[in-house]
């Protein structure tokens, strides 16, 4: 019997692969080329499955070239590199990588904040450059991360794991928005208080972007969100590109409209807009929110199990779209 064969288009723990050649028959990018749209298109040729990261682009056309393709297992929780309504509509399967990375990517979304709120990479940049000849009362002052007001937008799974960290960690007053209001026995031990957007804007300390995209929510924050914002206020965003304008962005911390700012994540990163590199109280770290061993392992691992069950008549754990493994009736 031949076996199916897949694609694993990113570099990717070596023994993760190993795993899948259990299994399947595997084409692998170990050396992590970065492959153009079309690379990508000719390497799913007669693939059944494929790993895939949140870099990779599927649209309805590459479906269609691709009519073999049954499963597409992202590594990430985020999955708007993929159109999943034209992958349901052919049958295919999609699964992502949620909860394994939650605690990890919320850690990594408040040492932003902090960083941002106490100035901690402008003032080591300070540092390195030389320039640090003696101490002064007023040298990087920041705002205060405890008792301060934490502003989340997008209170899922990892929008609450940032909300217990600065509710129970540092006494931090919590107001959130998310298209609905979150049932009380998650609001009331983290003190939490569901409030309009621009609420959320105009009475935030800190606020923490952790929503998932969608084209709904492109530049949700733009000009007129930063001009609500406190001048004291930080904004980091730890969901996705494209959810804030970087360009109005960079623009509100070039003139201080806001104090700081922290971003994992970019529009059409990995690069940049120009303006952000310019200005010193931005914190730009590469998309590493979920990077600590143990969590880039367990999204690898969780993709690969949804990839071997979805393809060996198992149930995935962690599919999209479930809606594509019910049994067909015709
Ligand atoms: C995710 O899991 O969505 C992270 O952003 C990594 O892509």
């Amino acid at each position: 019997m031949t076996r199916p064969a897949v694609l694993v288009a990113r570099a990717v723990f070596p023994d993760v692969v190993e795993r899948l050649r259990h299994h399947f028959d595997v084409e692998h990018n170990p050396d992590d080329e970065v492959w153009s749209a079309d690379e990508l298109r000719r390497r799913l040729a007669g693939k059944s499955g494929a790993l895939l990261t949140a870099s990779e682009r599927i649209d309805a056309a590459l479906l269609d070239a691709h009519p073999r393709l049954r499963v597409l297992a992202n590594m990430a929780v985020g999955y708007n590199n993929i159109d999943v309504p034209a992958c349901t509509a052919r049958g295919v399967l999609v699964t992502n990588t949620p909860d394994v990375l939650t605690e990890t990517t919320a850690d990594f979304g408040f040492a932003l904040m902090m960083a941002a709120a106490r100035r901690i990479a402008e003032s080591e940049h300070f540092l390195r450059a030389g320039r640090w000849t003696k101490w002064r009362y007023d040298m990087f002052v920041g705002a205060d991360v405890h008792g301060a007001t934490l502003g989340i937008l997008g209170m899922g799974r990892i929008g609450q794991a940032v909300a217990r960290r600065g509710a129970l960690g540092f006494g931090m007053p919590v107001i959130y928005h998310n298209r609905s209001r979150l049932p009380g026995e998650v609001e009331q031990p983290l003190g939490a208080r569901w409030v309009d957007k621009d609420t959320l804007f105009r009475d935030a300390d800190h606020v923490v972007l952790v929503l998932p995209y969608s084209p709904a929510v492109h530049h949700v924050v733009g000009e007129r969100e930063l001009a609500l914002m406190k001048p004291t206020a930080t904004l980091t965003n730890i969901a996705r590109g494209g959810i804030v304008d970087d360009a109005a962005l960079a623009r509100a911390l070039a003139e201080r409209r806001i104090a700081a700012a922290a971003l994992d994540v970019f529009e059409g990163e990995p690069q940049l807009h120009p303006g952000l590199l310019e200005v010193p109280n931005v914190v730009l770290t590469p998309h590493i929110a979920s990077a600590s061993v143990a969590t880039r392992r367990a999204m690898a691992t969780l993709a690969a199990d949804n990839l071997i069950a979805a393809l060996t008549g198992a149930a995935p754990p962690t599919p999209v779209n479930p809606e594509v493994l019910a049994p067909r009736r015709d």
